[in-house]
């Protein structure tokens, strides 16, 4: 008699636990590479990225994001762990945090031990020893992560030059169906996370989705009609195109990863200020626009998806990228500064909610856009937050919002806490009409290997620049 109450409570038990497992919000997290805000829900005339800007209209925008670092890995890494890069001690590519700083949990791993199916496709963690030649697997993720296998050859020479021959340039705007593989990695990956959306929609446990795009980072091998969206006559320079004379040279970097390329070689531009010729600056601001409009076709692609399948009702969407990208201002074409443009990053969370009450109103969440069949777009921000705020909040804000126990705050020192934050809740900023808080700061960082721009500047030693943001600096009330 007990053992028969005993075993029908746990029955009961399990059947309570897989309704509750299967209410839970699945995430969607996707992040582009060197994305500055460039977009037209950030106030971008020039761009043209429909999906993405219909993603922000039912979204909480952050105007004011910024990561914690302008490079790659130590973003990703400090976003992902939810600590500073001085608590992950990665300023450059060379180590993974839980030999050289502590054991920390990452925002997938944490979700994995809430009972969600993790899967990262493309670029999410840095790859290499920053995440132990694995994506962090099998820690963070509970199937092996996805790469496109054509991103084996993004900086070959898959060019197609004026001459006729095929070069590794930076401007690298191909036909498709003459690449290797007849697809490009970002492509790749869409279709990638496509079919794990399918699989998330039959299997019932909840998710967590993260899909990194390699777009639009440098080289800009994209598919060549993007670029009919941006006829170069209607092409500006930077406003601020110049070195500006007073510019302390340690803020400056040389941006030395561009010049590498074959066609940026030809120009022998002159070291370290350049500057690279006028018309050059034009194709380079078209190329990069171009990557952005491409990368916001695959994230309609996913989105669309999402929504085919009925998952919009029930995913959370978290957009972003790991930092900006100098498109010339002040004769930069690089990240590895603290300027602005290297700092500031588009931040977008949709949640259900909010979502629904469009959804009622029209059929369908996330319909693509074809950013070539539609002249005009034009997108409201569902709700446009001023305050600045950091990368390192992503994850205390997806835990909340998925409604899991936000990590308790870090303390002074950290590294031997596994599980703990440097960020902040941002869902208390989700309020509409909050007023401005003034008083917020962001915290960006950028080491230098000395006072002057240096060729070899990728031993990033020391020489921190440290650059606060503060809401009230940016913009007059
Ligand atoms: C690090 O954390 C993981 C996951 O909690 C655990 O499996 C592993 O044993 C830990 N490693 C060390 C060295 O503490
Ligand atoms: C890193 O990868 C190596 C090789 O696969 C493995 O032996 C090692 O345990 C991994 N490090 C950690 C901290 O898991
Ligand atoms: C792209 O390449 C394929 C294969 O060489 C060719 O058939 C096609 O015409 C090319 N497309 C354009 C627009 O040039
Ligand atoms: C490259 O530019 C430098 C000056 O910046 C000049 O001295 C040199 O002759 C140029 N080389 C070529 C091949 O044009």
């Amino acid at each position: 008699m007990w053992l028969t109450v005993h075993k029908c409570l746990i029955v009961l038990l399990h059947a309570l636990v897989a309704v509750a497992i299967k209410e839970r919000q699945n995430v969607l997290f996707i992040i582009a590479d060197d994305l500055r805000t460039s977009l037209g829900c950030y106030g971008d005339a020039t761009v043209k990225s429909p999906n993405i800007d219909q993603l922000a209209s039912k979204s909480h925008v952050f105007l004011k994001a910024f990561a914690q670092q302008a490079v790659c890995a130590p973003s990703r890494t400090s976003m992902l762990t939810s600590r500073r890069p001085d608590t992950t001690r990665l300023y450059d590519f060379k180590s993974y945090w839980r030999v050289h700083a502590g054991n920390y949990t990452t925002l997938p791993q944490y979700f994995k031990s809430q009972g969600y199916t993790t899967m990262s496709v493309g670029k999410v963690f840095h790859p290499g020893i920053a995440s132990n030649h694995t994506d962090d697997y099998p820690y963070s993720w509970s199937i092996p992560p996805y790469h496109p296998a054509s991103f084996n050859f993004e900086k070959k020479k898959v060019c197609k030059g004026e001459d006729g021959r095929l070069h590794a340039n930076l401007l690298c705007a191909v036909n498709v169906s003459e690449q290797p593989g007849g697809t490009l990695p970002d492509m790749e990956s869409a279709d990638e996370a496509v079919r794990l959306l399918k699989r998330g929609a039959a299997d019932g446990s909840p998710f967590f989705l993260a899909v990194g795009f390699h777009k639009p980072h440098i080289p800009f091998r994209i598919p060549r009609e993007y670029l009919r969206l941006y006829p170069l006559e209607q092409m500006t320079l930077a406003p601020d195109p110049d070195v500006p004379k007073r510019l302390p040279a340690v803020a400056y970097n040389p941006w030395t990863d561009i010049r590498k390329r074959d066609d940026i070689q030809k120009l022998n531009v002159s070291f370290p200020y350049g500057p690279i010729p006028k018309d050059f600056q034009l194709r380079l601001r078209q190329h990069y626009y171009a990557a952005v409009s491409y990368v916001d076709a695959q994230v309609g692609r996913v989105l669309s998806a999402l929504d085919a399948l009925g998952l919009a009702r029930n995913t959370i969407v978290v957009f972003t990228s790991d930092h900006g990208w100098s498109l010339g201002e002040h004769g930069e074409w690089a990240k590895y500064s603290n300027f602005d443009v290297a700092t500031q990053v588009p931040l977008l969370f949709y949640v259900p909610e909010v979502g629904e009450t469009y959804a009622r109103l029209k059929a369908s969440t996330f319909p693509f856009v074809d950013v070539f069949s539609r002249s005009e777009f034009i997108f409201e921000t569902a709700e446009a937050i001023e305050n600045v705020v950091e990368l390192v909040s992503v994850f205390p804000t997806v835990a909340q919002l998925a409604g899991l126990k936000i990590p308790a705050p870090c303390p002074d020192v950290s590294f031997q806490v596994e599980l703990c934050t440097d960020g902040m809740d941002l869902a208390l900023e989700f309020k509409p009409k909050k007023k401005i808080n003034r008083e917020a700061l962001a915290f960006s960082q950028y080491p230098r290997p000395a006072d002057t721009p240096q060729a070899g500047g990728v031993q990033m030693r020391m020489k921190l620049q440290l650059v606060y943001l503060t809401a009230g600096l940016k913009k007059a009330p």
